[in-house]
């Protein structure tokens, strides 16, 4: 797949969006400005290419990435207030019919309507739990969506409520990059599927949850295995008890805090940029690899710098800085702590003495935790407030034309992922469910 970059060409300005919106969108703020209140009104991107507002706003988009098209009129016209009546009805109307999933990094005024909030882990496992319902609509990005495809039953329709709600980081490994990767490698390494004398094969493909279902399939087919942010360490082990070293991706960062904590040298953990020969590594750094680390990143993230954490202890002495594992090393190293979306929401959960909080992750669930705990102070270490814009495209109007329709007898929006992709995606999956410390 070819990659087209974003261009910040002049766009049709919406006046009910706000200011700053329209600053990012006629390309003013270089995309450097933030705030959660920036895609109020996101259909203004439903026929646009690009990630939309936020801190992705200048990732390069693949050029296949689906595009949500418009949405009916009646939906951008409703008052929030309209909308979430809408919602509620159409929920008890389609009772046990529909399960409504929401990432922790959804925005409130959706998570207020999910049945079930989580991480990426946690949602994977809701997917499976509720055979019972015809519809899943997945409140998350599409790599999500595609992974509860892989995992509820062939009946069941998984729903994306806005098709262009994608993942950046996702979409920095196709499968034709991996797939060419995969041969130098097998150029390098000999026979990638066949065991040495040891019974170890010379690569196991890991990839994070943030992939592609084609990707997925891909790790499936080569012995290898899936893992979230939640599980890396686990699933690290159950790949160096199978293979000579691992290739990793698309999260250099997950894989590289991971594998650092697991005493992986970094000088045996070479990049593969897919622009480049050879990953743009010697043949040597390659030989002598444990990790081979993907050239990707997650760009809400990679805005996490150590300045910040030195400003947060400067100012709020005592505060305990907690990162997700897919901000840099150097931020990771900082950090008193590092974890998924679940294991800082856990951390701050079970603080029994008034603490102060800073976070190094989506501020979504930031806020949301700050609100739920008036007990701790809780901040985010970015002081530009920036949300994932991808999972921001989910708005309560998507949701309220998704749940209406299913009322209605119709299904909008759905996810399937091709049955030659999906067998070996669920082997790799379910590879990763049974993976045990
Ligand atoms: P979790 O695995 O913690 O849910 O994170 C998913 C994600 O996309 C983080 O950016
Ligand atoms: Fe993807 Fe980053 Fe958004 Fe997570 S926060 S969905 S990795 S762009």
């Amino acid at each position: 797949m070819t990659a087209t970059p974003l261009t910040l060409a002049p766009r049709e300005i919406d006046p009910s969006v706000d200011r700053e919106i329209q600053a990012i969108v006629s390309g003013g703020t270089g995309g450097s400005t933030c705030s959660t209140d920036l895609a109020s009104n996101p259909w203004i991107f439903d026929t646009n290419p690009g990630y939309g507002p936020g801190a992705s706003m200048g990732d390069i988009i693949p050029t296949g990435a689906p595009r949500q098209g418009t949405l009916p009129q009646e939906y951008r016209d409703a008052p929030e207030e309209e909308l979430h009546e809408r919602i509620r009805a159409a929920k008890a109307t389609l009772g046990d019919r529909v399960v409504v999933l929401g990432h922790f990094y959804q925005r409130d005024e959706v998570v207020r309507h999910a049945d079930h909030v989580g991480d990426s882990f946690q949602l994977a496992g809701f997917a499976k739990q509720h055979p019972e319902a015809e519809a899943i609509v997945f409140c998350g990005v599409h790599f999500m969506a595609e992974t509860a495809d892989l995992l509820s039953t062939p009946d069941q329709a998984v729903i994306l409520p806005n098709l262009a709600a994608g993942c950046s980081m996702a979409d920095m490994a196709d499968i034709d990059q991996v797939e060419d990767c995969w041969a130098e490698l097998g150029e390098l390494y000999g026979d990638l599927d066949t065991p040495d004398a040891e019974g170890l094969l010379p690569v196991i493909p890991v990839t994070y949850m943030n992939s592609s279902a084609a990707i997925k399939g891909f790790v499936g087919r080569h012995q290898g295995i899936v893992c979230t942010s939640s599980n890396a360490r686990t699933v690290l082990e159950w790949a160096f008890a199978r293979g000579r070293r691992v290739l990793f991706f698309p999260d250099q960062h997950l894989g590289r805090n991971t594998a650092k904590a697991m005493g992986v040298p970094l000088e045996r953990m070479p990049m593969w940029n897919p622009t480049k020969p050879l990953g743009g590594s010697s043949e040597t750094e390659l030989s002598e690899a444990q990790v081979i680390l993907w050239h990707g990143f997650c760009s809400v993230h990679r805005r996490f710098t150590v300045g910040q954490i030195d400003k947060a202890r400067a100012e709020h002495p005592g505060a305990q800085v907690i990162v997700h594992p897919e901000c840099p090393m150097a931020v990771v190293d900082a950090a008193d702590a590092a974890g998924s979306t679940d294991y800082i929401r856990k951390a701050i959960q079970a603080a029994t003495e008034p603490t102060t909080f800073a976070i190094g992750t989506e501020i979504n669930l930031v806020q949301r935790l700050a609100a739920e705990h008036p007990e701790h102070e809780i901040f985010c270490l970015d002081p530009v407030v920036c949300p994932c814009s991808t999972m921001y495209r989910i708005h309560p109007g998507y949701l309220a034309w998704v749940l209406e329709s299913l009322v209605a007898g119709e299904t909008v929006n759905r996810i399937t992922v091709p049955a030659d992709v999906a067998d070996p995606a669920r082997v790799a999956l379910e590879r990763m469910l049974a993976a045990r410390p």
